[in-house]
């Protein structure tokens, strides 16, 4: 049987930070002005007023500290709130499609590969610039790939999920060699005027190299098993779709906030905790991996609490400092990359005949686990 590894991974990292600081400051000039906007109605009980936000509450509920973003003056505009990212020419490379590049020319370099060696191109992530032509056939003649390539969206989950879709083709013999790559710009579907949110997201792209284990020329991760799993619930959901102009009237359309990521948080909290840690037991199960073998979990970067709650119910004890590393403190949530981020940067310690597992969970719900072990 062919014998698919990851044999490189790529991050591409924003030059501009916005710190929790930064964050705060911006939401909290932006509050005092709507609420002053607003006062009659305040005063008359016809209007809530708007809270301010704080550091501690966002390091306690999250862990997140700072994140990276591509544009953080419009964010941090109180007459903004939103990133300002030049809409790119037809002529003009995407934004996804340049930051995809960059993660993806690192991950060929750590491989020892030239993109023209590549015939599958995976764009997998939560949010695509455009409808079509795919942003992957644009990242794939950007590289100078061959063969094929596709966008596909599970948000969160998309980078687990592609690895899997490309994983099951190498297997096949359809394809030698792909490249699964997560650009996200979540802070483009991110509300920053919402409170309750406006400190979950960060943006990053990241991409994974997988090949034939016969193939590959360096280092490298055997993936053991894939799994993926959805279970349909509202608890996330953006309806920004292409038939949103079909339902409103005039061209103006209106501010509405479920045009943006929205979430109950506490119910994605409680409900998603349980199926992540039973479908990661249920899957090294199933390939007689125990939780004791398990010698690393790079998890999904969401919440440290969850993390922290997912790690111990796997390992079946408090992991100990470094077996489940976050970097969500730095990056904040990356959708699909958060889980491949923290693989590229804490791997390579590991030792031939390790194992751990990537998993990623989100919208959906959906909970992808690809089990690796190291060569
Ligand atoms: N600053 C200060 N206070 C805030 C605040 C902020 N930025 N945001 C919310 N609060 C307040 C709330 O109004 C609430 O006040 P109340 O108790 O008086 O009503 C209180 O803090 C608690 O808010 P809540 O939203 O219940 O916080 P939480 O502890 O559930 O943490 C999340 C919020 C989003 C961090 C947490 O629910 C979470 O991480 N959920 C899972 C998210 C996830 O994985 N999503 C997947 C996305 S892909």
């Amino acid at each position: 049987m062919i014998q698919p590894v990851i044999s490189g991974t790529g991050v591409f990292t924003p030059t501009q930070t916005i710190t929790n600081a930064e964050l705060v400051e911006a939401f909290n000039a932006y509050a005092d002005k709507q609420n002053a906007k607003n006062a009659d109605a305040i005063a008359a009980g016809e209007a809530e007023p708007i809270g301010h936000s704080s550091e501690e509450f966002i390091v306690s509920a999250s862990g997140i500290h700072q994140r990276y973003v591509m544009d953080k003056s419009g964010v941090l505009n109180p007459d903004i709130m939103h990133p300002t990212l030049r809409e790119r020419s037809d002529d003009e490379p995407g934004i996804m499609t340049e930051m995809g590049v960059d993660a993806c020319k690192k991950a060929l370099a750590q491989a020892g590969r030239e993109a023209s060696e590549v015939d599958l191109v995976i764009c997998a992530a939560s949010n695509h610039e455009r409808a079509y032509p795919a942003i992957a056939i644009e990242i794939q003649q950007a590289l100078g790939a061959g063969g094929f390539a596709f966008d596909m969206n599970v948000a969160c989950s998309s980078a687990t999920f592609g690895i899997q879709a490309a994983a099951d083709m190498i297997r096949s013999g359809s394809v030698k060699r792909a490249l699964v790559v997560n650009p996200e710009i979540c802070s483009a579907h991110l509300e920053w005027r919402d409170r309750d949110c406006h400190f979950i997201f960060g943006d990053v792209a990241t991409a994974t190299l997988i090949e034939r284990k016969e193939d590959a020329k360096g280092d490298h991760f055997e993936i053991l098993s894939t799994r993926c799993l959805t279970q349909f619930s509202n608890n996330i959901r953006n309806n920004n779709g292409f038939l949103r102009r079909t339902r409103e009237s005039g061209s103006d359309l209106p501010d509405r906030r479920d045009m943006q990521f929205m979430q109950n948080g506490r119910k994605v909290f409680k409900e998603v905790l349980p199926i992540v840690s039973k479908h990661i037991l249920d899957h090294i199960d199933d390939i007689d991996v125990t939780p004791d073998d398990l010698k690393r979990l790079w998890l999904h970067q969401a919440n440290k609490t969850m993390n922290d709650f997912i790690g111990k119910k796997v390992l079946g004890r408090t992991p100990e400092e470094g077996e489940q590393p976050n970097i969500l403190q730095d990056y904040a949530n990356t959708s699909s990359a958060g889980s491949i981020i923290a693989f590229s940067k804490f791997s390579d310690d590991l030792a031939p005949g390790d194992t751990g597992v990537i998993c990623s969970f989100g919208a959906g719900y959906s909970v992808g686990s690809v089990v690796v072990r190291r060569a």
